[in-house]
């Protein structure tokens, strides 16, 4: 195999154990006109940047740097599989998202399974940008109570919902959500409903 096959296997093989988000990517960046995003904690999910022209890469982990030190064979990748007119425009920044960063504001912060993304990066984040976020350590709550953020929708089956959302983070018998708890676990509590992904817009 060549060293650029190898690379494209990679990322395939772990987008096939993931689960195929290119749908999700998709919905959101087609509803919100996205064109450019920053995705801390990305590890090689790519799939981004066959729907986004702009995408910034975050990850401080040593198979993640190695994996984007081949960035013009990923690159190679994306022009011959993307979905828009656009030039691609990819970067990776192999540190810890929690440090200064030296970027631009984006449209859409990508936050899935890697921490408190919402709240280390929404400086980066355009006003009237979108977070897209889980709950899976608890980034979707933190974001809920955050008041630079309004929750502006869900995504079910990769289909954006933005009515009824006073369903979602509500406790079991009205129990009182503690924050503390979630940065501490770093873990979503069990709410009466939840979802994979949340929408948050940023207001201020
Ligand atoms: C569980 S993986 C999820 C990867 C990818 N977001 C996905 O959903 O497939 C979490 C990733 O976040 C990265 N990560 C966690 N905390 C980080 C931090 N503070 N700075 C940079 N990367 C971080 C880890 O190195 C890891 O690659």
């Amino acid at each position: 195999m060549s060293k650029s096959e190898n690379i494209i296997k990679e990322y395939l093989d772990y987008r096939n154990k993931i689960g195929n988000r290119i749908e999700l990517y998709r919905v959101v960046t087609k509803r919100f006109e996205t064109l450019s995003a920053l995705y801390p904690g990305s590890h090689i999910d790519i799939s981004p940047s066959l729907v986004i022209p702009k995408v910034i890469y975050i990850d401080n982990f040593n198979g993640a740097i190695k994996f984007f030190k081949n960035i013009d064979l990923i690159k190679d990748y994306i022009v011959e599989n993307k979905e828009y007119e656009e030039q691609c425009d990819i970067a990776f920044i192999g540190q810890d998202y929690n440090k200064e960063l030296d970027i631009e504001p984006v449209d859409l912060i990508i936050s899935q399974y890697a921490g408190f993304v919402g709240q280390a990066t929404k400086r980066y984040l355009k006003a009237g940008g979108i977070l897209l976020c889980n709950d899976s350590h608890g980034d979707a709550t933190l974001s809920y109570f955050d008041d630079d953020f309004e929750f502006v929708g869900v995504i079910v089956n990769n289909r954006i919902i933005d009515t009824n959302l006073e369903n979602y983070f509500t406790m079991p018998k009205s129990k009182d959500i503690d924050l503390i708890k979630v940065k501490e676990k770093m873990k979503g509590p069990k709410y009466v409903s939840s979802v994979e992904n949340y929408l948050f817009r940023k207001i201020k």
